[in-house]
């Protein structure tokens, strides 16, 4: 394979599909992989690289499949190994990759690893897991899914002793302290990555290790667990990549790169809620910044940027004070919170304001990384707040204005479509959207189309350049063969603003989503006039 073969991921789009919303191919009323497969064509037509699917495993669903019952398996609701290999293939033929959850911190309970474990302090599987006789140990470590669990320890009457879990108690965290676990691992990528898969979505690598008097975060040991781990990978399979899910500052992210040799990408999360929190203010100094926060990457790396997944709008990674603030402007009603984040989805965010929807994507693919769409955004779907958990921002995939969305044929479905009267699916659907030349899905196309036709956006250096308004955000992307220039109002008003870009003076610029050519600079300064949440990708000659 070719250097750039191996680094497919650069140039890739991604979209992110959770499986039980997409579609439904046995009217089971829950979506499977056949029926995903069925629509493999609609990624082709948006012009999606690669897929990340949401977990696929047998589980009993007490986090929706990340807490895995089975690593050899798919979930009966999801269908056959046959059938996933069946979606590999027709995605292959069709130029699309695919990348799955694989969740290595912890198991299900029902996992018969732990169920092994818990029955005796000499099964052969207690040293799988965290245990401890007291629930004190490693008492510097915060709690995340704070709305529910009260410690990271809970005491289980059959092993006599209290298990670690980072996350629900359902799921206890793999002792990876242990070769065994390790070695179990390299079996499960194996299993997965000979059937043609492209990687995996690495789930809260973080948390793997624990040492006593540190936070047990990103430590070292983690560090070399996963560096062996994807040397394994490139070695057995090489062009397969993990990109990992470390909720992280910018300075903790770094090492998760290494020296390129780790993990290839890597989620950018504290970037994600200051675009929101740039557009409510119309002022964009808090993306500026953090971008300036965050260490350059080893050249094959890439960053993942997204505005919304699966999970809530995650606040971690903003100040106190900052939190707070993201919840009075976006999540007014206390059911819109989670955690510490908010659970709604892209467009009741943006006030379902097209003219936001479209700045925000035109930063986000302007920015230095791949870019990751949510399935559904890309026709401006709902969601639901009165539903349980992430549930609402999980409802089935709007497919037509038929019985339920056209997504199953089944008497009920896993959850309620979205049928209120701004997002119900008599009008947000994909059909409709298609009908309409208009539509934002055309525009997310030709979004896509654009970033894919200029490598300085996939490949090139990234830099902001000084202008004299706060309101407006200026991205330089430069590679050997162009210059490009992506500009962006965030504010509800008309911008005036003065770009100092003296080495452009002499250069033609042409605006690409309209291709309108906009003349030379009279100085080295380029002027203009933004429009309210006007954005223009500038190409200079
Ligand atoms: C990741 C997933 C989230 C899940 C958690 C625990 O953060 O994105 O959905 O609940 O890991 O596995």
């Amino acid at each position: 394979m070719t250097e750039k073969n191996l680094t497919w991921y650069k140039d890739a789009v991604f979209y992110e599909v959770y499986i039980r919303a997409f579609n439904d191919g046995n009217g089971d009323g829950h979506g499977d992989l056949i029926g995903l497969a069925q629509k493999l064509d609609y990624f082709k037509d948006l012009g999606i690289d690669c897929l990340w699917l949401s977990p696929m495993y047998p589980s009993p669903l007490r986090d929706d499949g990340y807490d895995i019952s089975n690593y050899y398996d798919i979930h009966p609701d999801y269908g056959t190994l046959d059938d996933f290999k069946f979606l590999v293939s027709e995605a292959k033929k069709r130029g699309i990759r695919i990348i799955t959850d694989l969740v290595m911190n912890h198991t299900s309970d029902l996992h018969p690893w732990f169920q092994e474990a818990r029955k005796s302090k000499d099964s052969p599987y207690r040293n799988w897991y965290v245990w401890s006789d007291t629930d004190q140990k490693y008492n510097e470590t915060r709690i995340i899914f704070l709305d529910t669990e009260p410690s990271n320890w809970t005491y289980d009457d059959v092993a006599g002793q209290y298990f670690w879990h980072r996350f629900y108690r359902t799921q206890p965290d793999l002792n990876w302290d242990n070769p065994e676990v390790i070695e179990e691992f390299k079996d499960i990528a194996r299993f997965w990555l000979s059937m043609g898969l492209d990687g995996f979505r690495a789930d809260a690598v973080p948390y793997l290790i624990e040492r006593e008097g540190t936070n047990c975060e990103n430590l070292p040991e983690t560090h070399v667990i996963l560096k062996d781990f994807r040397a394994f990978m490139e070695e057995e399979f090489p062009g397969t990549i993990l990109l990992g899910e470390a909720n992280m500052w910018p300075w903790d992210l770094r090492p998760y790169f290494a020296d390129g040799d780790e993990f290839q990408m890597c989620f950018h999360f504290p970037v994600m809620p200051r675009l929101f929190m740039a557009i409510k203010k119309g002022e964009v100094s808090d993306v500026i910044d953090i971008m300036q926060r965050t260490p350059e990457i080893p050249s094959s790396c890439q960053w993942c940027t997204f505005l919304r997944n699966h999970d809530e709008l995650t606040l971690e990674m903003v100040t106190e004070e900052e939190r707070q603030w993201m919840w009075q402007q976006y999540a007014p009603e206390e059911r819109m919170r989670l955690n510490l984040g908010i659970r709604r989805r892209l467009f009741p965010l943006l006030d379902n304001d097209r003219r936001k929807v479209e700045l925000l994507h035109a930063v986000l693919f302007a920015l230095p990384g791949s870019p990751i769409l949510y399935y559904g955004d890309e026709i401006g779907m709902g969601d639901n707040i009165w539903l349980f958990d992430r549930n609402g921002v999980r409802t089935p995939m709007q497919w037509s204005n038929t019985t339920h969305a056209g997504f199953s044929d089944a008497d009920e479905t896993y959850a309620p479509v979205i049928d209120d009267s701004e997002y119900g699916y008599c009008t947000v659907n994909v059909e409709n959207a298609l009908a309409d030349r208009d539509s934002i899905w055309y525009w997310m196309e030709h979004l896509i189309a654009l970033r894919k036709a200029h490598t300085a956006f996939s490949r090139g250096t990234y830099s902001f350049v000084e202008t004299d308004n706060p309101a407006v955000l200026a991205i330089l992307r430069v590679d050997d063969r162009e210059s490009i220039l992506a500009l962006a109002n965030f504010s509800d008003c008309e911008q005036a603003v003065r770009i100092n870009l003296p080495e452009y003076k002499a250069s033609e610029k042409i605006e690409l989503f309209s291709s309108i050519p906009q003349g030379f600079s009279e100085d080295e300064y380029h002027r203009t006039l933004l429009g309210p949440y006007e954005y223009q990708w500038l190409l200079m000659q």
